[in-house]
């Protein structure tokens, strides 16, 4: 396996699918030594500052108990509370972070945010979401996916919804790993042509099938997996009217998981909408395993640290 020491954790694209895979097998060999109790020490003595310029369950307590449990610590910097909320450039409050802490984890705006931060880091940067994509998450999704079916390649993932950040790191990640993915969205609500011309790129390579359509049953029919995230994405707030309108016919509901294999999964990264784009009986359903993905959050996340800080 190569050394993933110092780099940053900006996008799915900027990893080969063997870095991937590496990531995701430390993440499995973590979580098992986690379920027996073995504590790490792989990051003892290290920090890792978060910055949070939106809300956060999963992704603050999963980094920093995930940083505890390697044997380090991390600070919870919101963006109200130090400078950049006052207009301290990125730039400077990179390099100034750089000289106190091993890694700076960053949920925010715009990609080209976390780009900057990572341009003037002397350490390793992670998205832990933008606008534009929430690599993190999808490495638990994968995990997730790989302990229900022991694989990934030739899967096939249906996305429903909004093609926002998780889409459009779900969409990268799979033509990647060569999981077939076809995503049914409204127009208005699809992939970017600069996203699409990134995932065919890799599509070609890994012989994954990607569409895009408007129509869930095309895109739901034979799929392994359902996906969907909120109608409202954080930043989103002023659209809601209209994402509510445009959206509506979007939704998993029992109707639309009957479309998809029999033995199929339901995914959501949560924060979930019931009733808007997954209905309380499907989210909660046999086939559903949203907490996994949550839980594998954790070890996923533990498992980058511990490659690019270690
Ligand atoms: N899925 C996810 O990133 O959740 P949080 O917004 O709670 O971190
Ligand atoms: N698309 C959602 C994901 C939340 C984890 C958002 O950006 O708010």
């Amino acid at each position: 396996a190569v050394s993933l020491k110092g780099r940053h954790f900006l996008k799915l694209e900027d990893f080969t699918k063997e870095e991937l895979i590496q990531i995701l097998d430390t993440a499995d060999f973590i979580k098992m030594r986690h379920k027996i109790g073995i504590r790490e020490e792989m990051l003892k003595g290290k920090t890792l500052a978060m910055i949070f310029e939106k809300s956060s369950t999963r992704t603050r307590v999963s980094f920093e108990v995930g940083m505890a449990q390697l044997g380090g610590e991390a600070l919870h910097l919101s963006s109200r509370d130090i400078q950049i909320g006052r207009g301290e450039t990125i730039a400077d409050t990179s390099r100034v972070l750089s000289r106190y802490v091993d890694g700076i984890m960053i949920r925010t705006y715009g990609q080209e945010i976390v780009e900057e931060m990572a341009k003037y880091s002397d350490v390793p940067v992670i998205n832990a979401l933008t606008d534009e994509f929430h690599p993190c998450q999808i490495m638990a999704d994968f995990q997730t996916m790989r302990e229900k079916f022991h694989k990934l390649e030739g899967l096939k993932i249906a996305y429903i919804g909004d093609a926002a950040n998780v889409a459009n790191s779900l969409l990268i990640g799979s033509s990647i790993m060569g999981i077939d993915i076809s995503l049914a969205c409204p127009k208005g609500y699809q992939p970017t042509d600069e996203i699409l011309a990134t995932a065919n790129k890799f599509a070609k390579k890994s012989g994954a099938k990607i569409v895009i359509t408007d129509n869930i049953e095309e895109a739901v029919k034979g799929s392994d997996a359902l996906y969907t995230d909120i109608w409202v994405s954080m930043g989103k707030e002023e659209e809601m009217k209209k994402r509510f309108e445009d959206l509506k016919d979007y939704q998993i509901n029992s109707k639309v998981l009957g479309m998809a294999k029999e033995n199929a999964i339901v995914m959501h990264c949560l924060p979930a909408h019931r009733g808007e784009e997954i209905t309380d009986e499907v989210l909660e359903g046999a086939q559903s395993v949203v907490f996994d993905e949550a839980e594998n959050r954790l070890h996923a996340q533990k498992a980058i640290m511990a490659l690019i800080m270690g």
